[in-house]
């Protein structure tokens, strides 16, 4: 026993880690993958050339409802620009790309016929990524729901969405999973429900509240809860049609990815760690709980009561278990405090206790995300201790800036290395203490459309010139030091 002892404490000394100064991404796992992404709403532009049609997106930008009240009509342009891209993530030695394909380019209304031109832009995109042995990693469905079917029958509401879904990722397996080896089915569901469906920022902007600013019609009290569990419903869908009729012969793996705030008590009271634990569940717990236990957290069963909507036991069982990584997109921490007369006042039971957050999205206004690395390894320790340890993909983590004159490309970002390189030292530590991490990317691999900012805030690697016809794109100074990283050198140099 003795020796057995020492031996054991010999081990541990051994996997004691190495300075994380002189950290190489050779100190990650074999096979780990470091990436960089967009979406397509964001980045593409060519919003209605070659047959595609508006999503709820070009909808609400239209409606000046961004915050620059800019669109993303012509945005980055990847659409023209995609082989300079794969060209400047060669030069930069990504190993991969993340990227989301838009539902009304290929299926311009939403079911039915696919667009052989939307159809012929992806299989260039991924030709050109596997020429410069890139790996493609696809989202599905990221966010741009086509506004043909929310005209329709009011989108994710509809138990038609699963349907459409699933065609729509069906038609994605079947033209491109010869190639694609990484599926994402849905980006985060989980922010998607509630600015689309509670706050109302977010497209189709509904909500039941009087200080919701852009806002009309929806019950903010039951629209969150049926939009998520259709999009559950529809992401367990997609897995058992991939895993069924493709994953066989084309042998990829197939996961979703959830918006990863971490949430963590603002003061020592107990009151408030509580708080921060029922916020977890409420943001985490909401998709996690239901994909490794087949059913919503019992504190979200207690506090919803009967608007949160049932599983059948054969929903249950296609959704626990269906994903082969989970993604998470991390960025932010929030202080989480006690407020139950919030819950009371307003019903809004995920926000009943965050009274210390009303704006998580105000540091990215003034110019700087609170960097909280730490925080990552809370919620990677959070997977792995509460939800049996997935593979996890950190699918999005950067940092946003905000320039204060816009039509200057800034290339001086060494904040932002810095950022990325703190992040990426704790999840090496992280990896270290047991965590199934085998991936990572930051967003964004270039300057975009922002969800809320528009133009005004920027995450880019690659800056680009929004101003110009010809959208120039430069490496900015955190794409050079990522260069640098990725092709072998210390994390900080
Ligand atoms: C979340 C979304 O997936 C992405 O679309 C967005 O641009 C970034 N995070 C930054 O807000």
């Amino acid at each position: 026993a003795m020796l057995l002892y020492f031996l054991l404490l010999l081990l541990r000394l051994t996997a004691l880690p190495r300075d994380s100064a002189a950290l190489t991404r050779h100190d990650f796992p074999d096979g780990f993958i470091f990436g960089a992404g967009t979406s397509a709403y964001q980045v593409e532009g060519a919003a209605a050339e070659d047959g595609r049609k508006p999503s709820i997106w070009d909808t609400f930008t239209h409606q000046g409802y961004s915050y620059d009240k800019s669109t993303a009509d012509i945005s980055a342009d990847q659409y023209h620009h995609y082989k300079d891209d794969v060209k400047l993530m060669h030069e930069i030695g990504l190993d991969a790309y993340r990227f989301s394909i838009a539902w009304p380019r290929l299926i311009p209304d939403g079911r039915g016929r696919i667009n052989p031109k939307g159809l012929k832009y992806y299989n260039n995109l991924i030709d050109e990524l596997i020429r410069h042995d890139i790996q493609p990693h696809v989202t599905i469905y990221h966010l741009d729901f086509p506004q043909s079917l929310q005209d329709e029958y009011k989108g994710l509401l509809s138990p038609r969405f699963v349907d459409d879904y699933t065609a729509y990722a069906d038609a994605c397996f079947k033209s491109f999973g010869d190639r694609v080896k990484h599926w994402v089915t849905v980006n985060e569901p989980n922010i998607e429900t509630i600015g689309s469906f509670d706050s109302g920022e977010l497209p189709p902007r509904r909500c039941s509240y009087p200080f919701g600013v852009n806002c009309t019609g929806g019950n903010s009290t039951t629209e969150p809860y049926i939009a998520a569990h259709r999009l559950l419903l529809a992401h367990a869908s997609a897995v058992s049609l991939y895993r069924d009729k493709y994953q066989g012969t084309q042998r990829g793996q197939i996961g979703i990815t959830l918006l990863g705030w971490w949430h963590e008590p603002a003061t020592k009271a107990s009151r408030d760690a509580a708080a921060a634990t029922r916020m977890n569940d409420f943001h985490i717990g909401w998709f996690m709980h239901p994909l490794v236990y087949g059913d919503y957290p019992p504190v979200m069963r207690r506090r919803v009561g009967a608007r949160l909507p049932y599983l059948t036991a054969e929903q249950s069982k296609n959704l626990s278990g269906s994903f082969d990584f989970v993604g998470f997109n991390h960025y932010l921490v929030v202080r989480a405090q006690s407020d139950e007369r919030a819950f009371d006042r307003k019903q809004r039971d995920y926000y009943n206790d965050a009274a210390a957050i009303a704006n998580p999205f105000k540091d990215i206004q003034e110019g700087h995300l609170e960097s909280a690395p730490w925080a990552l390894g809370k919620l990677l320790d959070h997977l792995r201790l509460k939800y049996r340890n997935p593979p996890v993909m950190i699918h999005e983590n950067g940092f946003a800036d905000a320039p204060k004159t816009p039509s200057k490309i800034e290339f001086d970002d060494d904040y932002r290395s810095e950022y990325l390189q703190d992040y990426l030292e704790v999840l090496y530590q992280s990896i270290r203490n047991g965590s199934d991490a085998r991936g990572y990317f930051v967003w964004s691999f270039l300057d975009v459309f922002e969800l809320l900012f528009g133009y005004a805030s920027r995450f880019g690697l690659c800056g680009v010139d929004m101003n110009a016809v010809e959208r120039t794109r430069y490496m900015r100074n955190s794409a050079r030091w990522y260069s640098s990283f990725l092709k072998g050198g210390e994390l900080r140099p």
